[in-house]
C-alpha cells in the first residue's frame, strides 16, 4: 500500500526469495534487505546501510514478530520470542528513533498487539508485546523532550488472518488488507497509537477490567 501510494520502499526480512518477488511486482523500485533482527548487531548494521542506499528514510515500521502457543512452557521458544520481539524490535527501533534525533524528523511505527495490554496464556508473547509498547510510549516522552517533529505510533492489532493466526480459529480475524488500511490511515494521522481493527479498543479495555479468576477462566 505504501509503495503503491508513492513511497520508495526498502523491504526488509529473513525470505530473500519473497523479497526478490515483491521487489519486482511492486511499484517505485523497491529495495530490499535480507535481515535476521533476531541477530542484533548485524541486523543494525544492514538497517543502517540501508537507511544508506535509500537517500535517508522518513517512515520505518517495525513489523517482524513472532509467536508460539504451546500449553507447555519450552524455554527454547520463550528465548525466541525474547530474541525476535523483544532485542530484534529494540535495536532497530532504537537505531531508527536516533537516525531520526540525527535527521531533525522522522516517524516510526511498531506493531504491538492487544495482547500487550495484559499477561496470558501466550506468555512470552504477551510480555514481549507489553515491552514494545513501553519502549514505544517511552520513545514518544523522548521525542516530546526533543521538541522535534518525530512521531512514533504503536499500533496494537487484535487478531488479523496472515499466516501467524493460521490454523488458531480465531474470532473476529481481520482480513490483512482491511488491517493494512487502518494502519496507513493511522499513519497518514501520525496518530498516538491505535487498535487495529478498531474494535479491539473494546476487547482491550474489557481484558484489562476483567476480575482475575473470570479473566484465568477464559
Ligand atoms: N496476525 C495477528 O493476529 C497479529 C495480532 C497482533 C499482532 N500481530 C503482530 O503483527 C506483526 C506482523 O505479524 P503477521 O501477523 O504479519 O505475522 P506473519 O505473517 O507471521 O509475519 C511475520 C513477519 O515477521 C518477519 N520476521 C519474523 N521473524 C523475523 C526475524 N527474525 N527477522 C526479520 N523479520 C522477521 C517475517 O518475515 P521473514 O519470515 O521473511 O523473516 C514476516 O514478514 C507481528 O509483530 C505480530 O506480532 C499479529
Amino acid at each position: 500500500m505504501l509503495a503503491a501510494g508513492g513511497y520508495r520502499v526498502g523491504l526488509v526480512g529473513r525470505r530473500r526469495e519473497l523479497l526478490e518477488e515483491m521487489q519486482s511486482r511492486l511499484p517505485n523500485q523497491p529495495l530490499i534487505s535480507q535481515i535476521d533482527v533476531a541477530d542484533t548487531d548485524t541486523a543494525i548494521a544492514a538497517f543502517r546501510a540501508l537507511i544508506d542506499e535509500m537517500g535517508g528514510v522518513d517512515l520505518v515500521v517495525i513489523s517482524s514478530g513472532v509467536d508460539f502457543v504451546s500449553r507447555d512452557l519450552p524455554w527454547e521458544k520463550d528465548k525466541m520470542v525474547i530474541q525476535v520481539n523483544v532485542l530484534g524490535f529494540t535495536a532497530i527501533a532504537n537505531t531508527a528513533f536516533n537516525y531520526f534525533l540525527e535527521q531533525g524528523s522522522g516517524h516510526l511505527v511498531g506493531i504491538s498487539s492487544v495482547t500487550a495490554v495484559r499477561g496470558g496464556l501466550v506468555t512470552a508473547y504477551n510480555a514481549s508485546k507489553a515491552f514494545v509498547s513501553s519502549y514505544l510510549e517511552g520513545l514518544q516522552f523522548r521525542a516530546f523532550k526533543s521538541k522535534k517533529p518525530i512521531t512514533v505510533t504503536d499500533i496494537k492489532p487484535g487478531y488479523v488472518d496472515t499466516p501467524m493466526a493460521e490454523g488458531k480459529h480465531l474470532f473476529w480475524a481481520a482480513p490483512p488488507d482491511k488491517a493494512a488500511e487502518q494502519i496507513m490511515d493511522v499513519i497518514k494521522k501520525k496518530k498516538s497509537h491505535a487498535y487495529v481493527t478498531r474494535r479491539w479498543r473494546l476487547v482491550a479495555w474489557m481484558i484489562k477490567i476483567m476480575p482475575r479468576k473470570l479473566y484465568y477462566k477464559s
